[in-house]
C-alpha cells in the first residue's frame, strides 16, 4: 500500500452531528499520513464571525453583514494539534461553545457561504491526501473521493457522548438541552435547501452505536484499503 500512497488520494467522513467523525478522520488521517481537515469546525468559525461582528439577529443571518467578512476570512489548521486559526487567531475552545453550536446550522445553510468553505476545501486537497469529515464531502466537495465512508448512530448515543467531551473540557450543560441541539441540527442539516446531509450513493455506512472507538477503526481501515487499493 505505501508504494500506492505517493498518489494524492481523498477520505469522505460524512454522518450526522457528534457521530465521532472528527475522532475517526483524525486517527486515520495519522495513520495514513494524510492531512486532516474538520470541514465543520470552517462554519463553527463563520458562525463565531457572526456572533461576533452582530450579524445574527434573532435566529437568522444578516447577509450583508456577513457577507464581506466571509469573501476576506482567512482559515488554518495548525498542524500540530489541528486546532483552527481564524484570521491568525487560535479560536478552537470558542467553535466549541454553546453560542456556536446553536447558530452554526444557520449560518451553514447560506449558499454564499458554503461555496466560499467548499473552494477552500478543494483547495486544500490541491496538495495533499485527505481526510475530510462532514456532512456533504462525499455528496459535493470531493464527488470522486476515493473513500467514502457515512457515521450513524443513535441520537441518545451522540447526545450521552457529547455531553461527556463537553464535561471533560469543563463546558458542561444538561443532557436534554445537548440531546435537543443534536436533534435539531439533524434535523436543520437534512433539510436545508443546498447541500443536505445525505449519503452519498457509493458510501459505506458505519453505525457506530454499539461499537468501541476500536472497532469502528478496525472496521473503517478495512474498508479503505480495500477502497484505495482498487483506486490507486
Ligand atoms: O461537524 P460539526 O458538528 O462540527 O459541524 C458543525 C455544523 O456545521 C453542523 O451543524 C452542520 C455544519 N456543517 C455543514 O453544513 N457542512 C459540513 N461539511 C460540515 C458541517
Amino acid at each position: 500500500m505505501n508504494s500506492l500512497m505517493s498518489k494524492k488520494y481523498q477520505v469522505a467522513v460524512d454522518g450526522f452531528s457528534s457521530c465521532g467523525k472528527s475522532t475517526l478522520a483524525k486517527q486515520i488521517a495519522q495513520l495514513l499520513g494524510a492531512v486532516y481537515i474538520d470541514s465543520g469546525a470552517m462554519y463553527r468559525a463563520i458562525a463565531l464571525i457572526a456572533l461576533r461582528n452582530n450579524c445574527v439577529e434573532k435566529d437568522s443571518v444578516n447577509k450583508d453583514c456577513l457577507k464581506p467578512l466571509v469573501e476576506n476570512v482567512k482559515i488554518e489548521f495548525q498542524p500540530s494539534d489541528n486546532h483552527l486559526i481564524l484570521n491568525g487567531e487560535d479560536v478552537e475552545l470558542e467553535i466549541r461553545g454553546k453560542e456556536v453550536a446553536s447558530h452554526v446550522s444557520e449560518v451553514a445553510k447560506h449558499g454564499f457561504v458554503r461555496e466560499k468553505m467548499v473552494k477552500m476545501q478543494q483547495d486544500y486537497s490541491l496538495t495533499n491526501s485527505v481526510v475530510m469529515d462532514g456532512r456533504d464531502i462525499g455528496t459535493h466537495v470531493f464527488p470522486n473521493a476515493e473513500v467514502k465512508l457515512f457515521l450513524t448512530a443513535d441520537p441518545e448515543v451522540r447526545a450521552q457522548r457529547r455531553f461527556d467531551e463537553l464535561k471533560e473540557k469543563g463546558m458542561e450543560q444538561p443532557f436534554e438541552e445537548v440531546l435537543e441541539n443534536i436533534k435539531q441540527r439533524d434535523e436543520a442539516d437534512q433539510n436545508r435547501e443546498i447541500a443536505p446531509l445525505r449519503k452519498a450513493d457509493d458510501a459505506t455506512i458505519i453505525d457506530n452505536s454499539v461499537m468501541s472507538r476500536e472497532q469502528q477503526l478496525e472496521h473503517a481501515l478495512q474498508i479503505i484499503y480495500v477502497k484505495l487499493g482498487e483506486a490507486l
